[in-house]
């Protein structure tokens, strides 16, 4: 026999800002479960932990859209998500929430702990203020003008338009996301993890990871080849666990130190529940255990590189020994949005279709090495192709082929033929190839291998013919009622983890003893089925007709349509920027109030002697009545500029100020004077202003750079 695994497995700590859909489902939540209920069947000792995700900037914005607090929008979504996994038979150990007690403490001794071991470093930064919401802004509610491409909707992390990273301070016209307000400057400390001191540590751990998946590796590469640097742990925000430090008002930990962490106080929790509360140590600090986080891609750097820091800087914890993670599923060819409405709604799902047609058509086409495609065709294909005409059709003629002749009993002391034995063996073969399958992470085939099980069962049907042995040879009749049913016996089981519903139904239908759950994996295919009795036989599969989903592709049509209209909008807005850019540039002028589009390089910039100068004295020029005569002294050397200021300031208004000059210009006549330089102003409509410096520090000739 083989040694049992112990195995905690988790699934990312969904939001509580929104309800699941069906991209959440196919990253991290069915993946895991099938592969916990294979786990169970086989034996090995399963933990399987997830919770809601209840901090972060997001849900207090949601929240006060709605005019509730944050505490109010998790508590809601908090029953929603739980009651959707359930409904999809998703079926946790714990489902847990971040804004439990348990969960606040054990953060913050993991803070403590860094804190006083020296691993933590606080640093002052300068970042945007909301001063009507009164609160920080993090780098995407600050929105402004790219200043690289002109975009007028940048965010403060990134242009979507030129795909610059940006810093929030260099946008144009910033504004509030939030308020639509100016947000103001002000300076904050914050603690950091600096993860530069765990990438040797990190990198080694995963140069031992022989089996992760590309996904995981070519991004922690990416990462390591960067450099990791620090990572702010704490944020200033009213809703999270407070930084447990004096002086930390108004400070909590940032809701990526503290989700994770999710994963160890959740099987706490689960330890308290079951009675035995010191039991979370035995998944947690016990390296038999095997810690396995399915995850969505976008969470890959969080579980293979801050966490497991985080996790070093602790004592003894375990560090994950797997993280499948997936890609990305589209609908009807497109990216799922949640804020566009484009997605498809466990809630609304589980209104007008069975769970196990969704768990099936996901598993066939989870998005495991690239991203994948979900579509209601789809979903009607694989429920009337697979699940009803082959699964179904094998399961029903058997049972009503046997309530028909056999008075629903299976028939006892039959001789097997060899053709029964193959394909027995056949069952056996199926089981252990799915069970490698899903052991490795991958669903789609090992929801093929057991739907060929299926197919090799209706094979062996039609090659029996049990309709003409039934008149010609009543004996070998029953071996073959028989072996169907040991074969339905070996389909029940390893349809289970993909499809549990409708198994739980079969497996009752069939009146089979003990219970699906405990079927031991290996063994179903040769367990006994002599002289069962079976219950009244019932369609586990109905064929979905287009009327059924039609109003689901309506639903999407409609939103496709809303989203082609504002994405035409947005391109047109987009366009109109780009032409009025080009006709600047071709003008050679840029119109007020716009920043210029033309480009200079660092080297063209580097051309312009630019200095500080003193005007030393200061003339009006006769007959021009713009312009003043002026002495301007650059240190080592004294020259005569003139300047078109005349109409603004008086000669006397200027001697002695030190002004910005460039000095590299050719000299050039004006009215008869010579000017050997030019002054720099900021220029409005109605008035010219000299840029002057009163810096102490910044004598006649200092350079400008
Ligand atoms: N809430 C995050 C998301 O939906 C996932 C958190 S995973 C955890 O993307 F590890 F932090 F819990
Ligand atoms: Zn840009």
């Amino acid at each position: 026999m083989t040694k049992k695994r112990k195995l905690l497995v988790t699934s990312a700590l969904p939001y509580s800002n929104g309800p699941i859909h069906i991209g959440h489902i196919a990253g991290a939540y069915l993946p895991a479960d099938i592969f916990v209920r294979y786990h169970r069947l086989k034996g090995d000792d399963v933990v399987f932990i997830c919770g809601a995700d209840e901090h972060g900037v997001p849900i207090t914005i949601a929240a006060r859209k709605r005019g509730i607090t944050p505490q109010q929008l998790v508590d809601e979504y908090y029953v929603l998500n739980r009651d959707s996994f359930a409904g999809l038979g998703i079926k946790f150990d714990n489902f847990s929430r971040t804004s439990l007690l348990i969960h606040h403490a054990t953060s913050q001794e993991f803070f403590l702990k860094m804190h006083r071991d020296g691993k933590l470093v606080s640093k002052e930064s300068k970042q945007f203020y909301d001063e009507e919401h009164k609160m920080f802004l993090a780098d995407r509610y600050v929105q402004g003008t790219c200043p690289h491409c002109g975009n007028t909707n940048a965010r403060g992390d990134q242009c979507e338009k030129c795909g610059s990273w940006l810093d929030p301070m260099s946008l144009i016209n910033p504004r509030s996301t939030i308020s639509g307000t100016v947000p103001v400057v002000r300076s904050t400390t914050h603690w950091y993890l600096p993860m530069a001191r765990f990438q040797k540590e990190l990198e080694e751990w995963l140069a031992t990871k022989k089996d992760w998946k590309d996904n995981v590796m070519n991004y922690c590469g990416g990462w390591f080849k960067e450099g990791l640097g620090d990572r702010a742990i704490t944020r200033d925000l009213e809703w999270g666990i407070p930084v447990p430090l004096p002086d930390s008002e108004g400070k909590v930990l940032y809701v990526w130190f503290d989700a994770p962490i999710g994963y160890i106080s959740a099987t706490k929790e689960w330890a308290e529940k079951i009675g035995e509360p010191e039991r979370w140590k035995d998944y947690w600090k016990n390296p038999e255990c095997e810690i396995i986080h399915f995850i969505g891609k976008d969470n890959i750097v969080f579980h293979a590189i801050f966490f497991p820091a985080v996790l070093m800087a602790q004592e003894g914890y375990n560090l994950p020994s797997q993280i499948p993670a997936n890609e990305f599923l589209n609908l009807e060819g497109r990216k799922l949005s949640t804020s566009r409405d484009y997605a498809v709604w466990v809630p609304d799902y589980l209104k007008s279709f069975a769970p196990d047609i969704l768990r099936y058509t996901l598993a066939a086409n989870l998005p495991e090495n690239k991203d994948a495609d979900f579509s209601w065709k789809m979903l009607q294909r694989c429920n009337n192709d697979e699940l009803a005409n082959i699964l179904g059709n094998f399961i029903n003629r058997t049972a009503t082929f046997l309530q028909k002749y056999f008075d629903g009993k299976v028939p006892e002391n039959v001789k097997l033929s060899a053709d029964d034995e193959a394909v027995l063996d056949e069952m056996r073969l199926g089981l252990q190839e799915t069970g490698d399958l899903i052991d490795h992470y991958k669903n789609r085939q090992a929801v093929g291998r057991a739907m060929d099980m299926a197919r090799a069962a209706n094979r062996y049907y039609d090659a029996s013919e049990p309709w003409k042995l039934r008149k010609e040879n009543m004996e070998r009749c029953a071996a073959v009622m028989y072996t169907c049913v040991r074969i339905i016996r070996a389909l029940n089981t390893v349809f289970f983890p993909f499809i549990p519903f409708s198994m739980e139904e079969l497996f009752s239908m069939m009146g089979f003893e003990g219970k699906l759950e405990e079927t031991p994996w290996n063994e179903a295919w040769k367990l006994e089925a002599a002289g069962l009795k079976i219950n009244e036989p019932k369609i586990l599969f109905s064929k979905l007709e287009d009327k059924d989903i039609e109003p689901e592709l309506e639903r999407l049509a409609k939103a496709v349509e809303r989203m082609e209209k504002e994405e035409a909008e947005e391109k047109k807005a987009a366009d109109e920027y780009a032409k009025a850019a080009e006709e600047k540039k071709a003008s050679g002028e840029t119109p007020e109030g716009t920043i210029s589009l033309a480009k200079i390089s660092i080297e063209d910039l580097e051309k312009i002697d630019l200095r500080v100068g003193r005007i030393l004295s200061a003339e009006a020029v006769p007959k021009a009545d713009k312009l003043l005569k002026l002495q301007v002294s650059f240190g080592t050397e004294e020259r005569q500029i003139l300047a078109g200021i005349a109409l603004y300031y008086k000669p006397e208004d200027v001697i002695g100020k030190n002004v910005v000059a460039v000095c590299n210009l050719p000299y050039r006549k004006l009215r008869g004077l010579e000017s050997q330089g030019m002054l720099l102003c900021a220029c409005t409509e109605d008035k010219v202003t000299l840029l002057t410096t009163d810096s102490p520090e910044v004598g006649p000739g200092t350079p400008i750079q």
